[in-house]
């Protein structure tokens, strides 16, 4: 088969990894990469870390408003499919790539495979909340993490062609956590950090750092905790913390995003994990690192019910005390799959999705006219 898998955010580098591993020597897979992310931090460094092959296309669409963005990326995929003639086009999670990367392929009868599909945070005012629905409601293969995400799917009607697969993100994470196992320490020196003396914290959600005052009730929040937080700041966070002189206390090392082998390396040594991220909140539970999430829900209820997440919000004096007192319970039953996700990806790709028929096939070159 010939497969076009669709990235652009820092997120969808690490899933799209363990996926393509898989697809390597079984089929043709392209990578096509819209150019969300773009900075070296945010992008090359991920297809360096992970061993991605490097994306055959590359649309630069960078930044800009939701409507832009997408707008441009709808286009620009569009001129792609219709060059390449894939059998089928993968997308993974939630930003605007997977978005437009869905839409461009379901208008063009191209079958659309969702990787960590059915995830819902009931929040409509997320964006993500809006690209997964409608990413959702156009595949035509969903691949699911959890049973949650099944059930979430069923819901809203959808119940033909949903597979619970497991997370693609613990089969990455398998692989690195092996491949650091001997320079664990390397990456502690590096920012002067001790095992287990040290909380790691990530804030990006566009409700913590387009609302000032939600960054501020973080930030400040961070400068109460009397302990050394490391702060790897995504660009997004790092631009309005500039912008509006917002001040970190001493004990706060603000630093660039990292690459996947150094956040599994400060993830698994810290003490606790402060985030707002998806991925992050996983991780932290395969890890064993208590964490708190700066949100007022997720779509990984899983990892709160186990008592190894809280939400927290971005109440300071939650965050404070929670950062203080935060004990999990000694069970840390496994969550999201057995770590051979892509595994089972792979084998629905090959035998859960009907090859397109005839008369779809001379629609779709119609299309392409
Ligand atoms: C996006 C996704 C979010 C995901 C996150 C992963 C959407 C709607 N949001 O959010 O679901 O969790 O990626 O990190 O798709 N910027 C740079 N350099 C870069 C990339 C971004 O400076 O390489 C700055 C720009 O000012 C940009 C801002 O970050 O406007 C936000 O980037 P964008 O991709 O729009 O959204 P994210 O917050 O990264
Ligand atoms: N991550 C990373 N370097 C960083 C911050 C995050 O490699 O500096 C990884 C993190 O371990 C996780 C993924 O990026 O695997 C999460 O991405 P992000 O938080 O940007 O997006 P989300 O998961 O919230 O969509």
């Amino acid at each position: 088969m010939k497969i076009i898998s669709i990235v652009g955010a820092r997120p969808q580098f690490i899933k799209a990894a363990a996926m393509s591993r898989k697809l390597q020597g079984r089929h043709e897979e392209i990578l096509l990469h819209t150019g969300q992310h773009y900075d070296y931090e945010m992008s090359g460094i991920f297809f360096d870390g992970l061993e991605l092959p490097q994306p055959k296309a590359s649309l630069g669409i960078g930044s800009g408003s939701h409507g832009f963005q997408t707008g441009a990326m709808l286009k620009a995929i569009e001129d792609v499919l219709i060059a390449e003639h894939p059998d089928n086009v993968l997308v993974y999670g939630d930003t605007n790539s997977t978005l437009a990367g869905a839409l461009a392929a379901s208008k063009l009868s191209i079958p659309v495979v969702h990787v960590e599909a059915g995830l819902r945070s009931f929040n409509r005012r997320m964006p993500e909340e809006i690209n997964r629905v409608v990413a959702d409601d156009l595949s035509d293969l969903l691949l699911c993490p959890s049973q949650t995400a099944v059930t979430n799917l069923g819901a809203e009607g959808i119940t033909r062609n949903v597979h619970l697969v497991g997370d693609v993100m613990l089969d990455v994470l398998n692989w690195a956590t092996q491949r650091i196992a001997v320079d664990h320490s390397v990456v502690l020196n590096r920012f002067g950090l001790t095992k287990k003396a040290y909380l790691l914290a990530t804030v990006h959600r566009s409700q913590n750092t387009d609302d000032i005052a939600r960054l501020s009730r973080i930030l400040s929040a961070f400068n109460s905790i009397k302990e050394t937080i490391v702060f790897p700041v995504h660009p997004r966070a790092r631009k309005v913390i500039i912008e509006n002189g917002l001040r970190l206390g001493p004990q706060v090392i603000l630093i660039d995003p990292v690459g996947y082998l150094d956040m599994v390396g400060l993830l698994s040594s810290a003490r606790l994990a402060l985030t707002d991220s998806g991925g992050l909140q996983k991780e932290a539970y395969w890890l064993g690192v208590p964490c708190l999430t700066m949100r007022e829900q997720t779509e990984w209820v899983e990892t709160v019910e186990a008592g190894w997440n809280a939400l927290v919000g971005c109440d300071e004096y939650k965050i404070v005390q929670a950062a203080r007192s935060f004990s999990p319970p000694d069970a840390r039953p496994a969550l999201y799959g057995d770590g051979a996700a892509a595994d089972k990806c792979v084998d629905l790709l090959e035998h859960g999705l009907e090859p397109m028929n005839l008369a779809e096939r001379a629609d779709y070159a119609n299309w392409c006219k």
